[in-house]
Order: structure tokens, then sequence, then C-alpha cells
């Protein structure tokens, strides 16, 4: 199969590389020239854990390119993905859909022959029906199939999501594209992964459902969590206690400073706007999206709390600032208004992210940044995992108590068990246990 795969962005990357592994001939094509050539010369603009090596081998074998050149490939392509980002939209919350239509327009006037035209971008339900007319607007002589197939990866984790995905959903509304995209997924479905085909409308609204719902299970637990300090509870046993029902399942109950990144912030903000557009508002989450917002400045008063009330010139090292481990990604990281929360209070901020320090300064002010957890605890009244990194799970906690002014770790995470900290002769204040 040729396969063109429009942004080289997250997704676009990943699921190029992904494809080629397959076997398919991939060429990835980006407007920007400079991300263009760095590929070309083997540098992969983004951090993924595994996916220098994968693109370095499919490059090797042929099966991969990057170019800025849109006709040739796509004229060439069974199938055209279009992977753009669909930022939300500056002011009302809507995604962004303008670089998927003009994707839509040039696509169009490049095809030859029966061609597969795939959004992968997520966006909003009705899409794929704009895309089909845009397309059949510029070029009403094109023999395309406009298909839904939105993607389910995480960051840091992708190339495995990719590879062994849970479901693959494809929305179609012609018969011709189901034989197509099967034979794209075609070692998953050897595998006997599910396939999911519905119509192109339900398959875009998946792509929000999931999101939206995995969104309220993180704020369900951790609403909880805020039970559990105040009635003598602990969040991860609760976890516990109601993941093992199948029906509820175990994975994402886990308590923290509230979600961020680049997917959940925006796609529940999208889906509360389509539901409101369409009268059918989704309370669950617009609910979900104001609790989230304020739980992350109330993080910053969770470590004001254990710092007695006051911050006031005092010295706080941070302790990741990405939105999640190994990623370099800063998108509505909590460690943002949480940073920002206690600089208003007064605290001088250290930070040190394994990647994320670079994207950090670009956003933060008058943060000074370190080379370890031990650099910047030096001098410090509190030390507040707020990302936890593989490399912050097994702190020295001798070393950190040498070179603090005052022994306090505040886990947001809960990487650690109160016991265990307390028993280093660090106070300690973490997330839901009230115990
Ligand atoms: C998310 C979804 O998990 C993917 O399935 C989806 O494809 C992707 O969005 C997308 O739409 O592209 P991602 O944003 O990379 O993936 O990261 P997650 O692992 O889902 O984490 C999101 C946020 O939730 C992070 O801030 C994380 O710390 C937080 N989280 C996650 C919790 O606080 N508790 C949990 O139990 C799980």
């Amino acid at each position: 199969m040729k396969i063109a795969m429009i942004g080289s962005g997250y997704v676009g990357l990943v699921s190029g590389a992904c494809f080629a592994d397959f076997g398919h001939t991939v060429v990835c094509i980006d407007k920007a020239e400079g991300k263009i050539e760095a590929l070309n010369r083997g540098e992969i603009p983004i951090f993924e854990p595994g996916l220098d090596a994968l693109v370095a081998e499919n490059v090797k074998a042929g099966r991969l390119s990057f170019t800025t050149e849109f006709s040739g490939p796509v004229s060439e392509a069974d199938v055209v993905f279009i992977a753009v980002g669909t930022p939300s939209r500056r002011g009302d919350g809507h995604a962004d859909l303008s670089y998927v239509y003009a994707a839509a327009r040039e696509i169009a006037e490049s095809v030859k022959g029966f061609t597969i035209v795939v959004t992968k971008s997520t966006v909003p339900v009705g899409t794929g029906d704009e895309v089909e007319r845009i397309m059949r607007e510029t070029r009403p002589d094109a023999d395309i199939a406009v298909v839904s197939n939105p993607e389910f990866l995480r960051e840091g984790a992708a190339i495995s999501d990719f590879k062994r995905p849970d479901r693959i959903v494809v929305g179609i509304e012609d018969e011709r594209a189901r034989e197509v995209m099967t034979e794209v997924y075609r070692p998953l479905y050897l595998n006997q992964l599910p396939l999911l085909f519905t119509t192109r409308r339900t398959s875009e609204l998946i792509k929000y459902a999931a999101n939206a719902f995995l969104a309220m299970k993180i704020t369900f637990i951790n609403e909880i969590a805020d039970l559990c300090e105040k009635v003598g509870a602990d969040v991860q046993q609760i976890s516990r206690g109601i993941g093992l029902d199948g029906r509820i399942g175990s994975k994402f109950l886990h308590a923290g400073p509230g979600y961020g990144g680049s997917c959940f912030p925006k796609d529940t903000l999208a889906l509360v706007k389509t539901a409101q557009d369409n009268d059918s508002p989704v309370r669950l989450i617009e609910t979900t999206i104001a609790i989230n917002d304020t739980r992350k400045r109330a993080m910053a008063r969770k470590v004001i709390n254990a710092l007695n009330g006051d911050v006031r010139g005092k010295k706080i090292a941070i302790l990741g600032l990405t939105f999640k481990p190994e990623t370099d990604d800063m998108r509505d990281a909590p460690s943002i208004s949480i940073i920002q929360a206690l600089q208003d209070g007064g605290a001088r901020i250290f930070a040190y992210d394994p990647e994320g320090m670079e994207a950090s300064k670009a956003i933060l002010d008058n943060v000074t940044y370190g080379n370890s957890p031990y650099d910047i605890a030096e001098g410090a009244e509190a030390v507040v995992i707020v990302t936890e990194w593989n490399q912050f799970r097994a702190l020295d906690f001798q070393r950190l108590k040498s070179v603090m002014a005052k022994p306090l770790l505040v886990d947001l995470r809960n990487v650690y068990t109160p016991d265990e900290v307390k028993r280093h002769g660090l106070a300690y204040a973490s997330i839901g246990r009230g115990t």
C-alpha cells in the first residue's frame, strides 16, 4: 500500500513510522521545511521512546520518507491520512479545523485514481462530511472515499499503543473503504485485534467520548481523594477496591494534580461546544472541566498549607514539569498553574525535569533550572513531585534531607507511601491519604 501522511507532528510521525513498519510505503508530508530537513537528517523533533530507532530502520529499508512536496506523493497514494493539528480556537473553545480543510482542498487537487482520504486528526462530528464536500467542490471528478480513523495513542507509549491497540475504529460511508482500511491494518487484523467499522459520524464521536470519559474518570478519583483526606481514608486502596470490579476497571484511577496535555483539555472543551451547539449539553463533562481547572491551583494551596500557610521568600524545588512522564510536552501541564500560584504567594521556584525544561523556559518566568533533584533541593523548604518520572521513584532521602533547609516532601503523584518517607525523617504530604 502507498500511504501519504499529511502532517508530521506527533500523530502523523508515529502513525507514519508504524505503518511503514507494517510494510507499507509511507511518505510523511509537512509544510514546515525546517522539520522535514531535520527528519531527513535523522533528527526526531519530539521525544517519544523508541521513535528514533523505528524511523531510522524504516527510512533505511526505503519504506519511509519525508518531504515538503505535496502533489507527487498524494497523486501516487492509495490512502492519504490527514494528521494535522486541531488546536482549540482562541475565544470559543471549538476545535480549529482550518488546517484540516486546507489539507482537504490540496489533496483534492492532487489525487489520481480511487483514493481513500482518512482524517486521523481529532475532529468534531460532521467534519468528515465537510471534508468530503470541500473535496467534491474542488474536484468534482475525483474518485474518493472519506473515512474517519481516530487515534488512541498516549504520548510516551505511542508506539506500543499503535502496535497493540485495544481497538481500531474506522468510520466509513463508502463500502469500498472497508477492504482498503482492513488492508492498511492487516498485521493487527491478522493478530485478531478488533477493527470496529462504524459510520463516519459515530467514529468521530467515539474519539471524543473516549477522551471525555477518561478525563471524567480521573476527575472522579481526584474528588474522592479530596474526600479521603477529610474522612481519614486512603484513595489508593479505594482505586484498587473499586477498580477490581470489571465494570469499573482499574486504569485511569490514579489520583493526582489534575489531567493536562494536548488532548484531554482540548477535546473535553470541544465536546462541550459540539453538545451545546446541538442543544444536548454534556453536563458531566462541563463539570469535569471546571473541577480539573480549579484542582491545579488547589495543589499549590496544598503545598502552601504544608509550609504552614506561608511561602513568601521560601525556596521550593519542583520535580517534574511535563504533563506526564516520558514526554517533553508541557501543553496544559498542571505544573504551570501550580508554579504560577506558588510564585503569586511569593515562593522562589527551582525546577528539574528530564525532558521538559526547554519547553518550560518558553512558558514560565522566574524559574531557576537545575541538573538533578539534589541540585535544586539545596536550601529548599519543600521538594514537590509534580510529574512521576521514574528517576523520582527512588530518591535518596538521606541526601535530600542533608541538602534541604527543611525536610518536607509534597508528593502530588503518590509515588511514595507516608510510612517510608516519614521513616527517613522527612515531613510528607500526598494526595488522598488521610489515614
Ligand atoms: C490521551 C489518551 O489516553 C489517549 O488514548 C488519546 O489517544 C490521546 O489522549 C489523544 O487524544 O491523542 P495522553 O494525553 O498522551 O493520551 O496521556 P494520558 O496518559 O491519557 O494522560 C493524560 C493526563 O491524565 C496526564 O496529565 C496524566 O498525568 C493524567 N492522568 C492519567 C491522571 O492524573 N491519572 C490517571 O490515572 C491517568
